[in-house]
């Protein structure tokens, strides 16, 4: 007897109609999974393992190749702050200690009351804007440490129900790499990617 919500198996129902194999659907499946708990519980690992026929262990072995699949709670906003090279030479580090300091946690750990998680990565391919991080792997280029700080100030006051990457570029980055030109449509809901046919995003600024 499934768990997820009727819509959440409308989805996933979709989603596996585009592939010639089911199984092949696993990866997206998995952020469908995460949408709904929060996090990869092992119930929603055991849940696509039903839908796609496979076993649970071979859902386990994709999820855990992955760090994007967070087999643990994360907070309501996953700060990942990329420590790779273009980023390290322009100063990733000390962005790295601000928002560690701001949220009161290390990094790879989450606040007191769930609603940061700091993580640090490497390369998430925006190494002309760099140094570069993601909240809820919507991106910011340019980032300083005070930027930083005031970030995690600000998820912690606003709240914001959808982060999305122009806000969050406006609000707290520098020069972005390039004229971004098209306007974002949708952000992310959760620590999870923003993929809109997958159920995982949502309007910015609310329903259009
Ligand atoms: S090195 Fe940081 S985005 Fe590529």
């Amino acid at each position: 007897m499934s768990r997820w919500r009727q819509e959440t198996r409308e989805r996933a129902r979709q989603i596996m109609a585009r592939y010639p194999q089911k199984r092949s659907a696993v990866m997206p499946l998995l952020y469908l999974a995460m949408a709904e708990d929060g996090y990869l519980t092992e119930e929603g690992m055991a849940e696509v393992a039903e839908l796609v026929g496979i076993t649970p262990a071979q859902v386990l072995a994709a999820a855990s190749f992955y760090t994007m699949y967070k087999r643990e709670p994360v907070g309501r906003y996953l700060i990942t702050c990329c420590t790779s090279i273009s980023c390290m030479l322009l100063g990733a580090d000390d962005v790295l200690h601000a928002l560690e300091d701001a949220a009161g946690v290390p990094h790879g750990e989450t606040d007191a009351e769930g609603v940061i998680s700091v993580e640090h990565a490497e390369c998430i391919g925006a190494c002309g804007g760099a140094p570069a991080l993601q909240v809820n792997y919507e991106l910011i280029e340019s980032i300083t440490p005070d930027k930083a700080r005031e970030l995690v100030q600000w998820l912690r006051s606003a709240h914001p129900e959808v982060v999305g990457t122009d806000e969050l570029q406006n609000l707290f980055g520098g020069s972005p790499s390039f004229d971004w030109a098209i306007r974002e449509d949708f952000g992310a809901i959760g620590p999870y990617p923003a993929f809109s046919p997958l159920g995982t995003a949502a309007p910015v600024g609310g329903e259009e």
